[in-house]
């Protein structure tokens, strides 16, 4: 769902008024789509808005579509900049998405301490950028930010993070660390959430009561606005 921080409208809607707008596109990869890691997405696009002269932009791939790359190769040799990937599929109007934002913040659950693989189809998608005859190179120096959402708080929250970081780095992207946020790879939430007895509380949305965890997404996203914004702000 598009929103913004100050103009409403489409991320587009930069080009088209010409404003000195910051385009923040989230995409999250849990089959529920209103759950945890949801919930963090938009908690972080709102975040983001707050740093003002923000739009964001949010995408669920639950349900979606998304092929694995096949290493074809036709990216190397005949792409356009109309057509990114040989495979035509849900994955190809997210690509031009993330072609065209600022900030580009991925957000996966935990699956057996590594991201969920819907995540890892698109990023391996994302290889049309890393080698695409029009494309190459043209992530670099667009922001990332990782965010995780683990049942967890140390059963590979770190690891999920750092997969995400990885692909951030092979296409030269800049992913700005937050030492107050206590966030080198991204910032890490805890969805379940326990009493005072240390036993699993039942609400099915505790992401909310991480209070550090959100505390670190928050702070991580606008730093992640400030770099997009050449730091001046
Ligand atoms: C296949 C699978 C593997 C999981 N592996 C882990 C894990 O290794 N560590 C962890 O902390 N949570 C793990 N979880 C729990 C999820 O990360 C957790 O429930 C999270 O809140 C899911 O996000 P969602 O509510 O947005 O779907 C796993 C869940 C599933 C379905």
């Amino acid at each position: 769902m598009p929103r913004t921080g100050a103009v409403h409208g489409l991320i587009d809607t930069k080009v088209e008024a010409g404003l000195n707008m910051t385009k923040v596109l989230g995409i999250h990869s849990s089959p529920i789509k209103n759950g945890n890691t949801a919930w963090l997405l938009e908690y972080a696009l709102r975040e983001a808005e707050k740093a003002g002269e923000v739009i964001t932009e949010a995408v669920a791939l639950a349900g979606l579509t998304i092929a694995d790359c096949r290493h074809c190769n036709w990216c190397m040799a005949k792409q356009t900049p109309e057509k990114l990937c040989s495979i035509t599929d849900d994955a190809s109007p997210i690509l031009e998405k993330i072609r065209d934002c600022d900030v580009l913040i991925l957000a996966s659950p935990v699956y057996f301490s590594r991201l969920s693989g819907t995540m890892a189809c698109l990023i391996d998608r994302t290889r049309c950028f890393t080698f695409g005859k029009n494309g190459h190179l043209a992530l670099k120096d667009k922001v990332g930010v990782a965010l995780a959402v683990g049942w967890c708080r140390n059963l590979g929250m770190e690891t999920t993070l750092a997969s995400i970081h990885g692909a951030f780095l092979v296409h030269e992207m800049l992913a700005p660390s937050c030492h107050a946020a206590g966030a080198l790879y991204g910032a890490g939430v805890v969805s379940g959430q326990r009493d005072e007895t240390f036993a699993y509380k039942r609400d099915k949305l505790g992401v909310k009561d991480d209070r550090e965890g959100l505390r670190s997404a928050g702070l991580l996203v606008l730093e992640a606005i400030r770099t997009a914004k050449g730091r001046t702000i």
